[in-house]
């Protein structure tokens, strides 16, 4: 039986094959006994042609560029260098690294929850992240919900506080919309960026951040010398060069997304929320916990949310997944 994966916010869409044997060609000439290859800076240093690709891709300088191994490692980097008398700020539900990275790093974690339209608490947040040396984790567009909370949380989190307010853009490119521009005004603001989702090389693990140079410099100094291996280097350089096709495969999942949110919301006993992203936040009438383990056994495999309780999470898949997710959450809930 085929497997419908839709459990991690994955893109379905691997590289084309032709794509994929022309990069592992040219990774026959990349020395692999060496920390870094000819794309790298010094030694230490590493990366640098891969961190300039994407300054100038995002109009900023090479030295408020950081790249992780994923942006996993970014938010345990952001966590690392906070001020150890600070708190960590998060708006729940949201993703679980945060949390995650707080409890690591010995920070101590804040937690404000979203109204019932999962929007963030704007002056609770503003009442916490005034406490010295705080940080703020935004998720904008915002894992599990799906929606993205209004640019003036940001604004007003900058303009109103001395925290550092770190925005993790991993589903950016899914809706367009960015914080980005802020970053020359506010040297405070961090934003964080994936190549897991959109550009679909989760599974080579590259994250990028963009910083003050000041910031930036600081996190360099936590960070490992050569967390991002050289394979995982070139081939983003190459697929960064095809934008078209992370323009395809952008335009297909948004496309796919509509088709599953339309079909769900046809399901009896199934509430689906709307989203700007790659997933959706479903809320079904049956037990969450007991639906997502019979869902498994019909080879469906959907996130079950912890915070809020009650709901699963539904990546959009290829059209021959997300007609096996319809097809069994029908069977599940309404049959
Ligand atoms: C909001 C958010 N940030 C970061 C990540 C981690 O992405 P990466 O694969 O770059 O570590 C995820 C992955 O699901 C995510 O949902």
């Amino acid at each position: 039986m085929n497997r419908a994966r839709l459990d991690m916010n994955e893109n379905p869409f691997d590289l084309p094959v032709e794509v994929k044997r022309s990069i592992l060609e040219k990774a026959v000439s990349l020395p692999f006994n060496r920390y870094y290859a000819e794309m790298g800076g010094p030694a230490g240093a590493g990366a640098d042609r891969l961190a300039e690709r994407i300054a100038s891709m995002n109009g900023v300088e090479p030295g408020m560029v950081t790249l992780g191994n994923g942006s996993d490692e970014l938010i345990m980097l952001n966590a690392t260098v906070a001020d150890p008398r600070g708190r960590i700020i998060v708006s729940t539900p949201t993703f679980g690294m945060y949390s995650r990275a707080a409890r690591a790093s010995g920070r101590l974690l804040v937690e404000v929850p979203m109204n019932e339209r999962f929007e963030p608490d704007l002056s609770r947040l503003l009442e916490e992240a005034r406490g010295p040396g705080s940080l703020v984790f935004v998720c904008r567009p915002n894992n599990p919900t799906g929606n993205l909370c209004d640019i003036e949380v940001v604004e007003s989190l900058l303009r109103e506080t001395g925290a550092t307010i770190v925005v993790d853009e991993a589903y950016y490119e899914f809706c367009g919309d960015t914080v980005a521009h802020l970053l020359g005004h506010f040297p405070r603001l961090v934003v964080m960026r994936t190549m897991s989702k959109a550009w679909g090389l989760a599974g080579l693990r590259l994250g990028y951040m963009l910083a003050s140079s000041e910031y930036t410099a600081r996190v360099q100094e936590a960070k490992m010398p050569f967390n991002v291996n050289v394979l995982t280097q070139m081939i983003a350089l190459e697929v960064l060069n095809r934008s078209d096709l992370v323009e395809r495969s952008v335009a297909a999942i948004r496309e796919e997304r509509a088709w599953l949110a339309r079909a769900l919301d046809g399901i009896e006993g199934v509430i689906v929320f709307p989203s700007v992203t790659n997933f959706l936040l479903v809320r079904p009438r049956v037990d969450a916990r007991e639906l997502r383990a019979s869902l498994r056994e019909l080879g469906v495999y959907v996130r079950l949310v912890d915070d809020p309780p009650g709901y699963i999470r539904v990546a959009v898949g290829s059209r021959r997944e997300n007609m096996d997710a319809v097809a069994a959450l029908r069977r599940l809930v309404s049959g």
